[in-house]
């Protein structure tokens, strides 16, 4: 039997409707940029395995520090017992954080990242005495899966049949400079007939929203009115950390910084999973009493794995590295060079870019979810290249380590495309 067929005995595969699409692709090899299936075709993988690989998938540097770390410690309890491996990350990690970023709070993918966050934000009020039970989030974001995530999640496909069981979130659009004066104005009557606890947000670009962008400033006002209203901020940089943006993080472009940050994808550079919740001191301080029930109670039996920390840790060394920072630099040159030349095509309807996210969207219309959709996405992998279009938005968010010669490749196939969609 085929690895496919043998797939199809047992596996249920996530966001996949089996009835319609049975087959799931075998990868059996991935090195720097490329994947490798089972018939040894090659692809280039331009989404960095859902914005993990950012260093390039088996990076020689994190695969020996994994084995380093796998010969001396592999797991331990992380509630009252510490290792090295997760406080040097905390000392690393603290170091290239926005500065009013003081505590580490461990946890297993993105999802739980922001669960975690939501978890901290309600107990931040109730430990203060404070009953504010409403969560803030943008229209169309995407924070995860899990329950406390999902409701903060606006985007349909995903919620339908658990929406009876959110808890409760109000909305407002993504802040731009068209809209600010009634976002603003919405924002202050939820506050005045609300409690609001928190506000989660993706800074600056709604990944699962097609890569929607949208705007620094804009944005902190709204940060802003929150931290007025004593509201704390959640930043989810599950997608946009270490270094998508141009800068390490997202919340770098913004001059308001937020309570609390979720980080996951690169964090491990695509080797393990694993999250992080960071926070500042003020939300710390808020756990801290005589009393046990006032402890932040939510544990993960993998939090701080140390194989999965010291994953981090050399991630963390590449993100700083001079070669990675050139490299990132490359890639958003290459997109804005690429952005010149296809920018008016009339098969493009729009363009946009944030550090090596490039998103265009395709004068057409189409069902997110839709035949065409899957059209243009076997036009990518039929020339090798992965690329899943969301609708009718093609995006690239590459490892940085592709090579120039691989992300031309990636242009040539969307060129081809603008000619025969
Ligand atoms: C911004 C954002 N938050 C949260 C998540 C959820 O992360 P995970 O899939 O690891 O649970 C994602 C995943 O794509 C994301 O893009």
């Amino acid at each position: 039997m085929t690895l496919q067929e043998r797939d199809k005995k047992h596996l249920w595969h996530p966001l996949t409707q089996h009835k319609i699409h049975p087959d799931a692709l075998p990868i059996v090899k991935a090195k720097g940029a490329l994947l490798y299936d089972d018939k040894g075709k090659e692809y280039i993988d331009g989404i960095a395995s859902w914005y993990t690989a950012m260093y390039g998938h088996c990076n020689d540097y994190i695969l020996n520090k994994v084995n380093e770390q796998m010969q001396k410690l592999d797991q331990i309890v992380f509630a009252g017992f510490t290792h090295e491996p997760a406080i040097k990350l905390s000392e690393e990690l603290i170091k290239i954080l926005p500065q009013n970023q003081e505590k580490i709070f461990f946890s297993d993918n993105g999802s739980t990242a922001n669960e975690v966050g939501i978890k901290m934000a309600l107990q931040y009020h109730f430990n203060k005495g404070e009953k504010r039970n409403v969560i803030l989030a943008l229209e169309n974001g995407f924070h995860g899966d899990t329950f406390g995530a999902m409701s903060a999640s606006g985007l349909d496909v995903y919620n339908g049949p658990f929406e009876d069981f959110f808890i409760a979130v109000k909305r407002i659009p993504a802040p731009t400079q068209e809209n600010i004066e009634e976002v603003l104005s919405l924002v202050n009557e939820i506050i005045t007939t609300n409690n609001v606890a928190a506000f989660i947000y993706e800074p600056l670009v709604q990944g699962a929203n097609a890569m929607h962008m949208f705007d620094a400033d804009s944005l902190n006002e709204v940060l802003k009115l929150c931290k007025a209203n004593q509201i704390l901020t959640i930043a989810d940089e599950v997608m946009t950390g270490f270094g998508k943006t141009g800068t390490h993080f997202a919340s770098e472009h913004i001059e308001t910084k937020p309570d609390i940050i979720s980080l996951s994808k690169a964090l491990t550079a695509g080797f393990v999973p694993m999250a992080i919740t960071s926070c500042t001191v003020d939300v710390y301080k808020a756990f801290l009493d005589d009393t046990v029930g006032k402890a932040f109670f939510h544990a993960h039996t993998y939090s701080a794995n140390p194989i999965a920390c010291s994953v981090a840790v050399a991630a963390i060394a590449l993100l700083q590295s001079t070669e990675i920072q050139d490299n990132i630099h490359r890639v958003i040159n290459a997109h804005q060079e690429f952005d010149m030349k296809i920018t008016s095509h009339p098969k493009v309807k729009s363009t946009r870019q944030l550090g090596v996210i490039y998103a265009l969207d395709l004068n057409i219309e189409m069902d997110r979810y839709g035949k065409k959709r899957y059209q243009i996405f076997n036009h990518f992998m039929d020339r090798g290249v992965v690329l899943r279009p969301l609708g009718n938005t093609v995006y690239i968010l590459p490892p940085y380590v592709i090579t120039s010669s691989e992300l031309q490749k990636i242009y040539d196939t969307i060129e081809e495309l603008l000619e025969v969609v």
